[in-house]
C-alpha cells in the first residue's frame, strides 16, 4: 500500500493548482481562440463564462475534493461515489481519469516541441534567413517539418538525435520522475520553482513586445491596434453560438475544470484547510497568466508584423509560426525565442504533471498497489497512447481528434455531471457548508443558485450548441474512407475508457469490502 501523500504548504498547493491551470492553454490556445473569434468579441462571452461557469465550478471541485479526502479518497471515481452515495457515481467518475490521461498523451508531445524549440533557439539552430518577407513562410515550413506534419511516421525516421522523438522521451521521463517523487517532493517542489520562473520569463518577453515600435512598412500595425483588436468589445458577436462555445471551452481547458484534477489535488488538503480563497487565488493566477501575459504578448506581437492576418492563425499558428517570425525581426532573436519556448515548456510541464496524478491516486487506492507499480502501469498506457500521436503526425489529425473529443467535448460532459451531482444529489447546502468550512473568504450564497440551476442550464445549452455546430463536420471527417486516423483515435479513447471502467469495477468491490469492514468495526 502506498504511503500517505500530501501537500506541505498552503502556497505549495495553490501554486500546484495554478500550475495545473496555467499551461499551453493560456499561451497558445487563448490567443488563438481570441483572434479567431474576433478579439474583443470573444472577451465578453469569455468573462461571462468565467463568472458563471468557471469560478462556481472551481469552488465546487475544491469542495468535492476536500470532502473526499476527509473520507480517505483521492480519485474522482471514489470521491464521486461518496458524494452521490452510490456505486453508480463511481462509474461517472471514469471521466475524471480518462480526460487527464488522454489529454496527457498529446499534451506531452506539444511539451516536447516546446523543449525542442527552446533548445534550438538557445543553440541558434533556428535561422529564418535575412529576408523579412520570407520569415513567416520559413517559420511555417520549419514548424511543419519539426512536428512531422507532412507524413505519418516522419518523427521516427532518420537521425532521431535532436528530433521531436528525443525531446518527447526526455519530457516523458521528467514527468514520471516528478510524479514518482510524490506530491510534496515532486509536484509541489517543481511548481514552487517553475511558476515564478515562468512569470519572470513571460514578463520579460511582455515588456519587450509592448515596447516594440510600429511596423515600418505598415505604421498602422502597432501595439495599440493589437490591444484595440483584443479589447474593443463587439456586441454583435454575442449572438453567435460559435463564440460562446469557444469562450466556454477555453475557460474549462484553461482553468483545468471538468478534468478531475482539482478534485484530486484538493483531496490532499486537511479537513480544516482553507478552500474558498485558495480556489479563487489559483483561478485568478491563471487568468493573470492567460489574459495579462498570454494575450498581451502574442496578439500585439502578431499584429505588428502581420496585422489582421493574425486572426487566420490556428491554435499553434500564433505561438509556433508567427512568434518565431516576430523574433526574427527583433535584435536578440535567440534570447527571445529561448525565453518564450522555455516558458511554454515550464507552463506545460506543471500542467501535464497534474494530468498524471489523478490516475496514480486511483491505481493506488483502487487496486491497492504501490507507487512503483502505479507509475509503471500509467507510464505504459500513456506511452502507448502518446506513441500513437507521435506516429500519426500527418496534419496533426490524431492530436486534433483527441483534443476535440476529450479536450473539448468530454470536459463539458464531466463538468455537467459534477454540477448535477453537487447541486442535486450531494445537496447544495452541504456543498456550500463544505466550501465555507475554515474559509478565509465568504463565497456569496448566490453560488448555490449558480451551481444548482444556472451552470447546468448553461452547460446543457452549450452542449446542444456543440452537437449542432460541430458534430456534422466531424461526421464527414469520420466517414471519409481515406482517413482512418480519426476513427483509430476514437477507438483508442474508447479502449482506454473500457479498461478504466473495468478497473473501477475491481476497485469498487475493494472499496465496498473496506467500507463494510469499517462499519463492522463500528
Ligand atoms: N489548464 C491547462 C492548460 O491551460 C491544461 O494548458
Amino acid at each position: 500500500m502506498a504511503a500517505k501523500d500530501g501537500w506541505s504548504t498552503r502556497i505549495g498547493v495553490i501554486l500546484a493548482v495554478a500550475g495545473s491551470a496555467v499551461g499551453l492553454g493560456n499561451f497558445l490556445r487563448f490567443p488563438g481562440q481570441a483572434v479567431q473569434n474576433g478579439g474583443g468579441a470573444f472577451m465578453i462571452p469569455y468573462i461571462i463564462s468565467l463568472l458563471v461557469l468557471g469560478l462556481p465550478l472551481v469552488w465546487a471541485e475544491w469542495a468535492m475534493g476536500r470532502f473526499g479526502g476527509r473520507k480517505g479518497y483521492h480519485s474522482a471515481p471514489a470521491i464521486m461515489g461518496k458524494l452521490g452515495g452510490s456505486a453508480f457515481w463511481r462509474y461517472g467518475g471514469v471521466l475524471g481519469l480518462l480526460i487527464p490521461i488522454i489529454i496527457y498523451m498529446y499534451y506531452v508531445l506539444i511539451e516536447a516541441w516546446c523543449l525542442g524549440y527552446a533548445l534550438y533557439y538557445l543553440m541558434g539552430w533556428i535561422d529564418l534567413g535575412d529576408d523579412p518577407s520570407q520569415y513567416a513562410a520559413k517559420s511555417g515550413a520549419f514548424f511543419g517539418n519539426f512536428v512531422g506534419i507532412g507524413e505519418d511516421g516522419a518523427l521516427l525516421k532518420g537521425d532521431l538525435v535532436g528530433g521531436v522523438f528525443m525531446f518527447w522521451m526526455i519530457t516523458f521521463a521528467l514527468n514520471f520522475f516528478l510524479i514518482y517523487r510524490g506530491l510534496a517532493k515532486g509536484i509541489e517542489w517543481f511548481c514552487i520553482r517553475a511558476m515564478p520562473l515562468m512569470a519572470v520569463c513571460a514578463i520579460i518577453v511582455l515588456v519587450r513586445v509592448l515596447t516594440l515600435g510600429p511596423n515600418p512598412a505598415a505604421p498602422d500595425q502597432n501595439v495599440l491596434t493589437g490591444l484595440g483588436f483584443m479589447w474593443n468589445p463587439d456586441y454583435s458577436a454575442l449572438y453567435d453560438s460559435k463564440t460562446w462555445l469557444a469562450a466556454a471551452g477555453q475557460i474549462f481547458f484553461s482553468i483545468s475544470v471538468g478534468f478531475g484534477i482539482i478534485i484530486n489535488y484538493s483531496s490532499y488538503l486537511k479537513k480544516d484547510d482553507e478552500l474558498a480563497l485558495s480556489g479563487l487565488t489559483a483561478a485568478s493566477t491563471n487568468e493573470f497568466f492567460e489574459v495579462c501575459l498570454g494575450g498581451l504578448i502574442t496578439i500585439p506581437a502578431a499584429f505588428i508584423f502581420i496585422g489582421f492576418a493574425a486572426g487566420e492563425q490556428g491554435t499553434f499558428g500564433l505561438g509556433f509560426n508567427t512568434l518565431p517570425a516576430v523574433f526574427a525581426e527583433m535584435p536578440g532573436t535567440r534570447l527571445w525565442g529561448f525565453l518564450w519556448f522555455f516558458m511554454l515548456f515550464l507552463a506545460a510541464i506543471t500542467s501535464s504533471l497534474s494530468m498524471l496524478q489523478p490516475a496514480i491516486a486511483f491505481l493506488e487506492e483502487g487496486l491497492g498497489v504501490g507507487r512503483r507499480a502505479s507509475v509503471t502501469l500509467l507510464g505504459l498506457i500513456t506511452a502507448l497512447g502518446s506513441f500513437f500521436v507521435i506516429y500519426f503526425s500527418k496534419g496533426l489529425v490524431a492530436l486534433d481528434t483527441m483534443d476535440f473529443w476529450v479536450g473539448t467535448a468530454l470536459i463539458f460532459v464531466l463538468a455537467t455531471i459534477e454540477v448535477i451531482l453537487v447541486g442535486w444529489f450531494f445537496g447544495i447546502d452541504r456543498a456550500y457548508d463544505e466550501l465555507q468550512h475554515g474559509a478565509d473568504l465568504k463565497v456569496p450564497p448566490v453560488w448555490k443558485v449558480m451551481v444548482k440551476y444556472v451552470s447546468p442550464l448553461f452547460l446543457l445549452t452549450i452542449f446542444v450548441m456543440f452537437c449542432r455546430d460541430k458534430l456534422p463536420g466531424y461526421y464527414e471527417t469520420l466517414s471519409d474512407p481515406e482517413n482512418g486516423v480519426p476513427r483509430m483515435a476514437i477507438g483508442l479513447i474508447v479502449v482506454v475508457m473500457i479498461f478504466l471502467l473495468i478497473l473501477i469495477g475491481i476497485a469498487s468491490s475493494r472499496w465496498n469490502a473496506q467500507e463494510a469492514a469499517a462499519r463492522a468495526e463500528g
